[in-house]
Formats: structure tokens, sequence, C-alpha cells
């Protein structure tokens, strides 16, 4: 059974005195109670990481933690400005976001150099969510499967069976930031995609692999995506910023 996982990525917002209010009101709302068997997290920009995870242990959530947006593909060295897996480890993370499409539009990432993070990420002990997705142009022109897949496969050949300990969120660049969420149907369609084709590669990977949707998930569609077979929790943006509408998605 797949444990229902939702992720807040607050993507380059934040600061230290609204991030302290919003860890306030998250652990206190979860404090009342969450649904059993998920899991919680909220993946800050990396100066906050350290405000923030000392925050988190504070309220001593089992079932809340924290994480970054990006990890080097490499170790350690001569790399200006990049941050290493471990380093993000040290910190406490328990998750890394890689290949987030924002990423691959404004930083010209590649799914090779994608999937080598996601290996330095569990090298470190870590979870990597590897971003996939189809731009609208992509989409409406009959493509979004074939480019799916391809970002797929490039994963699988890299990371193997090490895929079973990784996340994967499907977020249709269309639908980020936009208010388009897919329809709960067109999430499904694109999950139960993704699922057969790990499938194909090795069953027990398919079973095993959380794939989370990202896009324009708020409160009042999370419930409807989430009840889908395929989907196994969210990816927030947007609404992950407000940490009421954070809650209701952790709840729905
Ligand atoms: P929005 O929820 O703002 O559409 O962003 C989704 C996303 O990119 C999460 O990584």
């Amino acid at each position: 059974m797949r444990p229902l996982t939702v992720i807040g990525n607050w993507k380059m917002n934040g600061s230290l005195a609204g991030n302290a209010g919003w860890v306030k009101t998250v652990c206190r709302g979860m404090e009342q109670g969450m649904p059993a068997g998920r899991k919680f997290a909220v993946c800050v920009p990396t100066p906050y990481l350290a405000q923030c995870g000392k925050l988190i242990e504070d309220c001593s959530l089992a079932f809340l933690s924290w994480g970054a947006q990006d990890a080097s593909a490499h170790v350690s060295g001569a790399y200006t400005g990049e941050v290493a897996a471990s380093m993000l480890k040290e910190l406490g993370c328990t998750y890394v976001i890689v290949g987030h499409s924002e990423r691959r539009q404004y930083h010209h990432e590649t799914d090779e150099q994608i999937a080598e993070k996601a290996l330095q990420v569990l090298d470190s002990g870590m979870t990597p969510v590897i971003c996939v997705g189809e731009s609208a142009d992509e989409r409406n022109s009959g493509r979004a499967t074939e480019v799916v897949r391809g970002q797929i496969s490039k994963q699988v050949m890299v990371l193997q069976d090490r895929l079973a300990d990784c996340l994967i969120a499907y977020e249709p660049v269309w639908a980020i930031g936009t208010g388009k969420v897919a329809s709960a149907q067109i999430a499904q369609d694109m999950h139960r995609a993704i699922r057969l084709q790990l499938a194909e590669f090795d069953e027990d990977v398919a079973s095993h692999v959380g794939i989370l949707y990202g896009g324009s998930v708020k409160p009042d569609n999370a419930v409807e995506l989430f009840a889908m077979p395929d989907i196994d929790g969210g990816l927030i943006g947007g609404a992950s910023l407000d940490p009421q509408d954070f809650l209701s998605i952790c709840q729905a």
C-alpha cells in the first residue's frame, strides 16, 4: 500500500518571519489530528532549511518533514553556487525535488542530469521527487504520453530498481501556476501510463513508487485528484504558501 504523500513546494518564496508563522499554523492544525498513514513535507528555499527544519523538528510530528528544491549532480568540488545532496542531508531534509519544469526551462536541465541528481539524493539517504510533465504544445499535438515516457525512460536507464525509493511527480507544465488543473481523469490516465511503463521494467518498482500530481492543486480539487487509484498525493506550489490551504489539501 502506497501512503498518500503531500509535499509543498514554496519555490522562491518566504521570509524568516513569514516562515515561522507558517510552521506554527501548520503544526497547530496538524496536532488536531490528521488522516492516518499519510506523509507531509514542505520543500523550502535552501537559505530557510535550517530555520524551517528546526521549527518543524520542534513540533515533533512524525508525519511532517521538510526538504529542498534541487541538489547538485556532483558530490563536491568547484561548482560555485551549487548545493550538494550530502549538505541537504545534514540539514535534515527527507525529500529533494529534482527536475522541476522551472529548472528544466530556465536552467536547461536534461533528463540525464536530473537522473544524476536523483542518484546523489538517494546516495545521501533522502528521497528524490523526480518531476516530469509535458508542455501545452506537446499535449495539444497529441504527444503528451510520448514526452513523459521519454522523460521516465531516462530515469529508468540510470536509476534502475533504485526508482522504488523515489517519488515521481507528474506536473503538466500547462497546469503549473495557471489555475488550469488537469482533470482528475487526465491526471489519472498519465499516472497509469507511467506506472505501466515502470511495470515493463519491474512490476515491483511500479507497485512501490509513489506518483504525485502537481499543477494548480487547491483545497477544492484535491479530494477528487487524491481519490484516483494511481494518484498517490500531490506536489503543491502556490496553495502551499497559505498554511490553511496547505492544511486543507493535506486533509483532503
Ligand atoms: P502550482 O501548484 O502553483 O500550480 O505549482 C505546482 C508546482 O510546480 C509544484 O512543484
